[in-house]
């Protein structure tokens, strides 16, 4: 029986680990991409929607491309340290220009209209902060029923990186996270319980450096950049956060996980933006998520080079 690709919206604010999560989603004969959305987070979401256009040139995808929010839901946004990902949000090797104007709907008007004329359901992958989602929920309620579930990299259930028990992507706008968690829509959520283990090391920059297509010409270098950040922080290798959001549609069985209810903390001095999981099943309440806990790192970084090789055949 021949399998029907995963018809996904990416949505995230690129961002070393978001483009290489679009680089592998492109690849993949599993996924077919129906828009990519910007969101502000790690960098402005302008800044994000030009490096998905230009991320977008570079893998030859040539659907719909969209700005979003430019802050969070209420509050005002949070300015991420300059060397995660460079001033650009995509620091690092040279990148082709745009081939393709931005459309000029917005994110959420791009998604809306997508979801209702869509006549299977669509999985929305989130790998920034969770604004455009949650304004999409908000504003067009009527198109949950198209959404089959959403794959988020967020948060973490034993602890944060913000703070000590906030994620980034969380605590920049976490309203906008609570509106989406308690959407009823199912959640896989990448959390940084998992996303820390997804980890590339130097021997693996080092192989795909050596495949030598146009692809993993940028790939190694945005890796490069990445993973000096990282171990600058004391981390052995660069997380991949967002691309788990991406694998564990294609290649669940290398993940290790665990459904829970989980909850988000909007305010609290020391906890605001925690994603609060029912690891023990105390509440009784029913799982809203199913939370990647562990993975194969061998495996996980296997397929990613793989996928990255494949642009040998395309270009
Ligand atoms: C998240 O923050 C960003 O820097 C990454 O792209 C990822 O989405 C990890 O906390
Ligand atoms: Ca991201």
């Amino acid at each position: 029986m021949i399998k029907e690709p995963i018809p996904v919206i990416l949505d995230g604010d690129p961002g070393h680990d978001d483009a290489i999560a679009w680089v592998v989603a492109n690849a993949s004969k599993d996924l077919r991409i129906l828009a990519i959305t910007a969101v502000n987070g790690n960098c402005s979401a302008a800044k994000a929607a030009y490096n998905s256009q230009r991320i977008a040139t570079l893998i030859g995808y040539n659907g719909p491309v969209s700005k979003g929010q430019d802050k969070p839901l209420y509050v005002e946004p949070l300015k991420a340290p300059t060397n995660v990902h460079g001033e650009s949000g995509l620091d690092g090797p040279a990148l082709p220009e745009p081939q393709k104007e931005l459309e000029t709907l917005t994110a959420v008007e791009l998604m809306a209209e997508i979801l209702q004329e869509s006549k299977q359901k669509v999985v929305i992958v989130a790998t920034g902060p969770l604004t455009n989602v949650a304004a999409l929920l908000l504003t067009h309620p009527e198109v949950k029923e198209k959404i089959s579930h959403i794959s988020l990299m967020g948060g973490g259930i034993k602890y944060g990186n913000w703070t000590p028990a906030a994620e980034f992507n969380i605590l920049v706008d976490p309203e906008a996270a609570d509106v989406v968690y308690k959407s009823g829509i199912h959640i896989y959520m990448a959390g940084l319980d998992v996303t820390e283990k997804a980890l590339v090391l130097q021997q693996d920059v080092e192989e795909i450096k050596k495949i030598g297509n146009p692809v993993s010409e940028i790939v190694w270098k945005w890796l490069d950049f990445f993973y000096r950040f990282h171990k600058s922080l004391g981390y052995p290798g660069a997380p991949m956060h967002d691309l788990c959001a991406v694998m564990v549609l294609i290649h669940p069985e290398i993940f290790t996980i665990k459904d829970m209810y989980v909850e988000v903390e909007t305010t609290g001095d020391y906890s605001k933006g925690t994603t609060v999981g029912d690891y023990y099943h105390i509440t009784g309440k029913e799982a809203n998520c199913s939370c990647l806990m562990d993975v194969d790192r061998k495996k996980f970084i296997d397929y990613m080079i793989d996928y990255i090789r494949s642009y040998s055949e395309v270009q």
